[in-house]
């Protein structure tokens, strides 16, 4: 049975009096769901109060981004080890919002993911095409390639221990979700390309959906046979939206 997971990604939101009102409401309203797994993805300067709010509650947290290096003179950038200080159990590597506003490259991606894996962290790969991609007919591609190059450095037998987000650009902060068909068919795809290196890590890898997910539309995408949850963006800013979402998920 492959675990459930929601993770919220918070993007760069919140502030310290939020955050706590957002921390105090979620504890409160996800600490009856035992059948799956959730988690927070915050900026970096609150990683250390997630650490102290977080710590006895069913809700793991971790950061959206780190750096592919160890350590040294690599002004502005935060370590994966830096990330195992303050307790984080996740890290969401490649974002596409990385990939288009930050430069990050498929290459860069694979860094970081072995340097997430190296420190025991569960690295949250996304991958996702763009519209003009998807309307020519290259999403496949696309994302095969996105993963291909991260299987190549990391070796697939990594994947045991990382979890992978589709997430179609156009569908991200746009209102414009996926249909439950069309993400399912690229989960599907995923799982499928996977299956043909290692079976039993395809059968086991967690496969995330995001883009406007919602309180509305989360439990039909959850009940897709390779949906096995879903990263979370502008909903998982607002307690009462997210914790539904994580009920549609534990049901
Ligand atoms: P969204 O973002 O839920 O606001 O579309 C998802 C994401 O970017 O992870």
């Amino acid at each position: 049975m492959r675990k459930k997971l929601v993770v919220g990604n918070w993007k760069m939101h919140g502030n310290l009096n939020e955050n706590k009102q957002l921390i105090d409401a979620l504890v409160t309203d996800l600490t009856e769901l035992k059948d799956a797994q959730f988690a927070v993805c915050v900026p970096f300067p609150y990683l250390y109060s997630m650490q102290g709010s977080l710590r006895e509650t069913n809700i793991s947290w971790g950061a959206q981004n780190l750096s592919q290096f160890d350590k040294g003179a690599y002004t502005g950038e935060v370590s994966a080890n830096m990330l195992n200080d303050f307790g984080c159990k996740y890290v969401i590597i490649g974002h596409s919002e990385r990939r288009s506003i930050f430069g990050e490259t498929n290459q860069i991606v694979a860094e970081k993911y072995v340097a997430a894996q190296n420190a025991g962290l569960i690295p949250i790969l996304c991958v996702g095409e763009t519209l003009e991609q998807r309307e020519a007919g290259l999403a496949e591609k696309i994302i095969d390639e996105q993963l291909s190059v991260v299987i190549e450095l990391a070796g697939i037998d990594t994947f045991d221990k990382s979890v992978v987000a589709y997430e179609p650009v156009w569908a991200i902060g746009t209102g414009k979700t996926a249909s439950p068909q069309q993400a399912q068919e690229v989960h599907a795809f995923i799982r499928k390309g996977m299956a043909e290196k290692n079976h039993k890590i395809a059968g086991e890898l967690v496969i995330l959906y995001g883009g406007s997910v919602k309180a509305s539309n989360a439990s039909e995408l959850f009940a897709m046979t390779d949906i096995d949850g879903g990263l979370i963006g502008g909903a998982s800013l607002v307690a009462s939206e997210f914790a539904s979402i994580c009920r549609a998920l534990n049901n």
